[in-house]
């Protein structure tokens, strides 16, 4: 068994971590720290985890082997150093850290400590994602051409009612916004997917920010991105999708179109299909995650000493980077707006990398 230990047990260690942890023969969840301890005896009782420590040191010694990081993204850089320090492999939550000079610091630490950064993508694990990893490789829908990747989200609404049953602006909301925004905060997954989905590396990008509400970072926005391979991958995400709506909605979609056919997986409609000249096929859907597939594959990763199919530090620092370049350009784009119109920028840009040009329908 291979002990493992979780720092940081807020709610995604309790609905996404420790759960898929302890499905998983062969890891043993052993040990637990958080800055509050009241959470982690919490987590402890709730879950009959052996250990939970009220300080770090105890913690990192009490024989775990990997380490995974469930804190806030300001915090990532801390504890990858004390992993590091004391010698521990880590899988650590998205995003890898809160710029490119820290992540790249925390990948080489890492390695001369001789050990393994892992960055927790847990979209593709997800046997929906898995097939149209697959269905790409197989040419279903012919080349791929384009990506549509949508997540439009609540965020669960704009205000929260105080214990004095006022209204404040949602605590959860504002932290995210703070961090970065929803490119930063979530559109690192779709970035990732694309990325691995089309084994081709970004090689052109543009952010273009929407803001409905007042905070540094847009908080709707669209991340164009030329591949490699000459595919083009929109990334649309919002953290102010119908916040203020009594009933709230969600949108999270992807499109993969290719020369022959679409595949075209919902989220909230439970719809995976794909489209192509034979006919139409309706696959089995799953949810867009799956945290028990990371550590079946972290279980490998860790017996083997090698990444083997775990997103790496390279994977979180790349899409980290897109992801706040975007929310850069995006910020740069409102203070100082171009006389000339993102579209024809993408035209110009591309033309300058691209021998032909890459088709994109959004392009006059
Ligand atoms: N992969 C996903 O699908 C997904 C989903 C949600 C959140 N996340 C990521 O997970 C991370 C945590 O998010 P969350 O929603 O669980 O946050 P949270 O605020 O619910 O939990 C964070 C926990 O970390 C603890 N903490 C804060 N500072 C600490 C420190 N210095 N040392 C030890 N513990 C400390 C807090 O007390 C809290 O219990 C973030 O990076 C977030 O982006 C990932």
């Amino acid at each position: 068994m291979i002990k493992i230990g979780i720092i940081g047990c807020g709610s995604i260690a309790e609905f996404g971590h420790i759960p898929a942890i302890q499905k998983v023969a062969g890891l043993q969840l052993y040990a637990l720290y958080d800055r509050d301890f009241s959470r982690a005896y919490q987590m402890q009782r709730q879950f009959q985890i052996p250990h939970a420590y009220p300080t770090e040191e105890e913690f990192f010694s009490s024989g775990i082997e990997a380490v995974i990081v469930c804190t806030p993204a300001p915090i990532h850089y801390k504890n990858v150093m004390d992993a590091a320090k004391y010698r521990k492999h880590v899988l650590c939550e998205k995003p890898l850290g809160m710029n490119e000079e820290e992540m790249v610091e925390m990948e080489k630490v890492m390695k001369n400590a001789g050990r393994m950064l892992f960055t927790g993508f847990n979209y593709r694990f997800s046997q929906s994602a898995k097939d149209i990893h697959r269905l790409i490789r197989e040419k279903a829908i012919g080349e791929v051409r384009l990506l549509r990747l949508i997540y439009n989200w609540h965020l669960h609404g704009k205000w929260h009612w105080n214990e004095n049953g006022e209204r404040v602006d949602s605590e959860l909301r504002v932290g995210r916004m703070i961090e970065g925004g929803p490119m930063v905060d979530c559109g690192v997954h779709q970035i990732d997917l694309a990325r691995w989905w089309l084994d081709s590396e970004v090689v052109w990008q543009q952010g273009i920010g929407v803001w409905l509400d007042d905070y540094e970072a847009p908080d709707h926005m669209y991340l164009h991105m030329a591949h490699n391979c000459g595919a083009h991958t929109m990334v649309e995400m919002s953290f102010s999708y119908n916040t203020t709506s009594k009933e709230h909605r969600t949108n999270f979609q992807y499109e993969i179109i290719g020369t022959d056919g679409v595949i075209r997986y919902n989220r909230e409609e439970h719809s995976f299909e794909l489209r192509n000249s034979h006919g139409t096929q309706y696959l089995p859907w799953h949810p867009e995650k799956s945290f028990t597939g990371m550590y079946e594959e972290l279980l490998k990763a860790l017996q083997n000493e090698t990444p083997g199919d775990m997103p790496t530090a390279d994977d979180g620092i790349i899409a980290t980077k897109i992801a706040k370049t975007a929310t850069d350009q995006a910020i740069r784009e409102r203070d100082n707006p171009s006389t000339v119109c993102p579209s024809t920028k993408v035209k110009a840009e591309v033309g300058r990398l691209y021998d032909k040009e890459v088709p994109m329908d959004f392009v006059d």
